[in-house]
């Protein structure tokens, strides 16, 4: 494991920092305001390279490590957490999924496209019972021969009504358990299938989640993934990787809350000096530059062990789970530390500390990581 950074990681840290800055940035406050999705911002990340970072350039990705893909990631979450979140599922979910798990066919027709950002995908696992709980899958795919027939809902979809190619995970036989589970590529417009309305969130305003439905939907057989019964598996490992995105939005949070905090500390004047000259202040940005750090420590250890083919399982979710925490408590305290300014959109560490929370709980909530993580443990 060797955490110094290439020119190569340094020159995509800048290429991300520089396209925060400014694209993101100047809409940030209105998406989040009026739940807009950064249509013209993801464009400019699929030119960039960021839409299929980790795809092998012959299927129209970057061919880049976890390691750019976690620097970029948690650029563009210092500024914009929505871009972010888009940023990952379309990238560690669905792209890593179709390019590790997919037939040369599958890849061509449906990973191309994903990588080089022309549409966006979603991953569709979360069930009204089915969260956590990911074996209780109510969604059947019956197998007709030719063809599947899909029928059932799923939840929290991110990307839900602007992806165009969707991974969908289905009960096919349920005496099977998780073993009689399977993966599905589900195109936008089959008939049966519709998108719900959009879900009005505490935070991560600017992505759209949606519920899906689908209702007698054919989905041929070639669009199955993996050998039946696979899917449960194909989900999991999936997820595995998923969570080092989901750990990157959150140090992004952290790190873009800390260094807003910083700056105010230096400017804002109360008892006759900067509030960064008052101990209470300069201790919890000590607190939270330590927090920050040890979550980079983990988020790169994750990234490094994915590089190096290394099973991520443990380290990506201790990452996310100690990551997620930072997030939310170093928010907490930018807002602290902005004091009344803090709780108004234009300082942007109340929308910072909104958006924080969703890194809890998407891609498993933080329970579910210290079952994998205890779990690691006795293996
Ligand atoms: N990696 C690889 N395989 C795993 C695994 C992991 N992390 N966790 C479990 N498995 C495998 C097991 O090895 C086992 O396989 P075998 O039978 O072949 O041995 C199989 O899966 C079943 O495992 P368990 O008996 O442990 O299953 P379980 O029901 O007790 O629980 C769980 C497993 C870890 C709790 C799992 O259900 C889980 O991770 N739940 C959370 C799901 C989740 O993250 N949902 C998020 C939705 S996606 C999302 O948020 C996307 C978005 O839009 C942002």
């Amino acid at each position: 494991m060797d955490f110094n950074l290439t020119e190569e990681h340094l020159m995509i840290q800048q290429a991300a920092r520089d396209f925060a800055q400014n694209e993101l940035l100047p809409g940030v406050i209105e998406r989040d305001e009026h739940s807009k999705f950064p249509t013209e911002q993801v464009k400019m990340m699929a030119d960039l390279g960021f839409m299929g970072m980790m795809v092998d350039p012959k299927y129209g990705g970057s061919g880049l490590d976890s390691v750019s893909y976690v620097l970029a990631m948690t650029e563009i979450a210092k500024v914009d957490a929505s871009a972010a979140v888009i940023m990952s599922v379309n990238n560690s979910l669905v792209c890593a999924g179709l390019e590790k798990y997919c037939t040369e066919e599958q890849k061509m027709k449906y990973l191309v496209p994903l990588a080089k950002g022309e549409v966006i995908g979603a991953f569709c696992l979360s069930e009204p019972e089915a969260g956590s709980d990911a074996t209780s899958q109510k969604t059947t795919a019956i197998d007709k021969g030719d063809h599947y027939l899909l029928n059932g809902t799923k939840n929290w979809i991110t990307n839900g009504s602007t992806a165009s190619t969707y991974l969908v995970i289905a009960q096919t036989d349920i005496e099977k358990k998780h073993k009689g589970i399977n993966a599905f590529i589900v195109e936008k417009g089959w008939p049966g299938f519709e998108v719900g309305p959009k879900e009005k969130k505490m935070g991560i305003r600017g992505s759209d989640t949606h519920s899906l439905m689908f209702t007698d939907v054919k989905v041929p057989k070639e669009n199955r993934i993996g050998p039946d019964g696979f899917g449960f598996s194909f989900a999991m490992n999936v997820l595995n990787g998923g969570r080092i995105g989901i750990a990157s939005q959150a140090l992004g949070i952290a790190t873009g809350a800390y260094e807003l905090a910083l700056k105010y500390s230096h400017e804002r004047k109360a008892f006759g000096k900067e509030i960064f000259h008052h101990q209470a202040i300069a201790f919890k940005l000590a607190d939270m530059y330590v927090k920050i750090t040890a979550a980079k420590l983990l988020v790169m250890k994750a990234a490094c062990e994915k590089d190096e083919g290394k099973d991520i399982s443990h380290s990506g979710a201790m990452a996310k789970l100690y990551a997620s925490e930072v997030a939310l408590e170093v928010a907490n305290d930018a807002v602290q530390i902005h004091g009344g300014n803090g709780y108004v959109a234009e300082y942007h560490v109340e929308r910072m500390m909104r958006d924080s929370k969703i890194t809890q709980i998407y891609e498993g909530t933080s329970e579910i990581q210290r079952i994998v993580i205890s779990r690691g443990l006795v293996s």
